[in-house]
């Protein structure tokens, strides 16, 4: 049984998150998509709410499912049998640190890194750049699933 995981802060899921998510989703037996739970980094929507819209917009692939992490990935990886990280990859200004994580995790336990090039119509879609340009009341609506357009819409109209 092939077990991966997709993490990462989901501040909220986009259109590209779901992309590089369906297509690992095809690849493995399992696939986890693991939220970190930042005590540093407030974000703009609550770890039970990342993981209600992830929960929504991934119910399509049975093999997928979602949770949340403290602390260090390998170690969540490590505790729930992970074998395989996989994170998408925008552009190559991505690809540097992607590479020093990856190379520390499979230093750390042997964990390895897969990385998927995301979807080119999704490259310059990022959840901060989403939410700056929602924020100045840009249209973002064509990059995100539509549970979360929804829930962004109404953080917004809630400030
Ligand atoms: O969506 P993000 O914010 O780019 O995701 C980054 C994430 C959560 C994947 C990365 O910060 C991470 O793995 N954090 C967990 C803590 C950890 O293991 N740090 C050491 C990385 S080498």
């Amino acid at each position: 049984m092939t077990h991966a995981v997709c993490p990462g802060s989901f501040d909220p899921p986009t259109l590209g998150h779901l992309d590089v998510i369906g297509r690992a989703a095809g690849l493995f037996d399992r696939l986890t998509v693991a939220i970190l739970v930042n005590p540093d980094k407030k974000g703009m929507f609550e770890i039970e709410e990342r993981l209600e819209l992830l929960s929504a917009t991934t119910a399509q692939w049975p093999n997928v499912s979602v949770d949340s992490f403290h602390g260090l990935l390998v170690d969540y990886c490590a505790a729930t049998g992970i074998s395989a990280i996989v994170k998408g990859l925008r552009a190559v200004s991505d690809f540097d640190y992607e590479l020093q994580m990856a190379q520390m995790n499979h230093g750390l336990t042997g964990v390895d890194t897969l990385f998927m090039p995301t979807s080119p119509t999704y490259s310059f879609v990022s959840s901060s750049l989403v939410k700056q340009v929602a924020r100045y009341g840009g249209n973002v609506g064509h990059l995100l699933p539509g549970v979360v357009a929804t829930a962004l819409a109404g953080k917004l109209a809630a400030r």
